[in-house]
């Protein structure tokens, strides 16, 4: 099969950062040809915090992926994240422009639908925010609602529901600055939970209404999905790290032997069989600490506990609990904690799944896991908006204007 199209996911994770490369054939068949993936430095929670040695990472991850490769990167779909990131719901309203037809009726037309979207788009924003995604969420045609494809319909009045997710200015072009000093181009900015969803939710439990928790390093990312769009997006500023530094506190251990406490012998309930304490060297100077297992998972359970009630809280006040037939689907490495599954079904009262990423193949195996699920949802968002964001220089998609606003806008301020 002839290769049509090339598409890079770079994950900017807290605690990671990976790079996959895929290629695209002309049955959109993905396959994965190409995965790095280093430590991260100069992120916290979920933002740059350190040009240099975020660019430093970047680059080390793109290197490995393109020698698995053995092909160069040209330009890549890179995740935003962190808690500046805002989203609200807005309406836009215009009359359907008269059709050019004999019997010129009012039929709408793609250009009407892009034009109902950019006037609901036109929200006021401060002077330090800016546009990442509108996401439509249906439409009405005059009174009638609940519309999903208004195209061809006729009508005098068209309306759109969307859902808009704004970002701090300078997260972004720190984004953009990392990025452009790796030396890569970037052709697409995108909400990471918003790109996992790609890779792990399906259409059905979009449609019946789920939430997708991302649970990462630095930051637990919350989407909630209901007839098929997306509806709320917010995010929790605590994650993994925050459970490994409660192992640390309380054990009295350095971080890196909490952390492997913590993926070695770590669970939410209590251990079955073997119970007899863990003994622990410190480097360097030898001394010896006895960690209790129960005790150890009575830590990460409080913590665990305090994020998946924060993030109730947070769907509670924003009125999406009942809307989540299909439960929770919970990605990230936070996820793969022992026990996380069961803990957020006995917390939330929902059905709760793991979101293994899919839709992949080749080397996909190295990815089949949640932590990935940025970075392949990064590929998957990439190929279904492709014509959206490849700047082109077709000026019609309303995304790609908006891309291409925002491309424009960071080009004007950065030198
Ligand atoms: N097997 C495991 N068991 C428990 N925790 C794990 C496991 N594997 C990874 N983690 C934890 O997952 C966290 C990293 O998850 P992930 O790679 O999704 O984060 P990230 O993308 O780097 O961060 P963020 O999304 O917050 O910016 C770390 O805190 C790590 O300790
Ligand atoms: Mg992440």
């Amino acid at each position: 099969m002839a290769v049509v199209d090339r598409l890079v996911g770079i994950d900017l994770g807290t605690t990671k950062i990976s790079t996959i490369i895929a290629e695209v054939d002309e049955e959109d068949e993905v396959q994965v040809v190409g995965v790095g993936n280093t430590e991260s430095r100069g992120m916290r929670r979920g933002v740059v915090v350190n040009i240099d040695k975020t660019t430093e990472a970047i680059g080390i991850a793109i290197d490995q992926a393109e020698q698995m490769a053995g092909i160069k990167v040209k330009d890549v779909y890179v995740g935003i994240a962190g808690d500046h990131i805002r989203s609200i719901n807005s309406r836009g309203v215009i009359a359907v422009s008269r059709g050019q037809t004999i019997s010129r009726s009012n039929v709408i037309t793609q250009h009407d639908v892009e034009r109902v979207i950019e006037a609901a788009r036109a929200v006021a924003l401060p002077m330090d925010r800016e546009v990442l995604h509108v996401l439509p969420q249906e439409f009405s045609v005059d009174d009638e609602p609940g519309i999903r494809e208004p195209v061809g319909m006729t009508g005098l009045r068209l309306e759109a529901d969307v859902h808009i997710i704004t970002g701090a200015i300078a997260s972004a072009q720190n984004i953009y600055r990392c990025v452009k000093n790796a030396g890569v181009g970037l052709r697409g900015l995108v909400l990471e939970p918003l790109a996992s969803s790609y890779a792990v939710l399906t259409e059905d439990e979009k449609e019946l209404g789920v939430a997708l928790l991302d649970m990462g390093g630095g930051t637990t990312d919350v989407a909630v999905f209901y007839d098929g769009s997306i509806r709320h997006t917010s995010v929790i500023g605590l994650g993994g790290t925050n459970v490994t530094r409660d192992i640390a506190m309380v054990q009295g251990v350095p971080i890196e032997q909490a952390e492997k406490l913590k993926l070695e012998k770590g669970g939410i309930y209590p251990p079955l069989g073997d119970t007899a304490p863990i003994s622990v060297k410190e480097p360097g100077n030898g001394k010896t600490h006895q960690i209790d297992p129960v005790q150890l998972n009575e830590i990460i359970r409080a913590r665990t506990e305090e994020i998946f009630e924060m993030v109730m809280r947070e769907l509670k006040r924003v009125d999406c609990m009942g809307l989540l037939a299909s439960g929770l689907v919970l990605t990230g490495g936070g996820s793969l904690l022992n026990g996380s599954v069961m803990l957020a079904e006995e917390i939330f009262h929902k059905p709760v799944r793991s979101g293994v990423p899919k839709g992949l193949s080749g080397l996909a195996e190295t990815v089949h896991n949640p932590a990935f699920a940025t970075g392949v949802g990064l590929i998957l968002y990439g190929l279904k908006h492709a014509d959206e964001t490849a700047f082109n220089g077709d000026d019609t998609a309303v995304f790609g204007r908006i891309l291409k606003l925002f491309k424009g806008w960071f080009e004007g301020l950065i030198s």
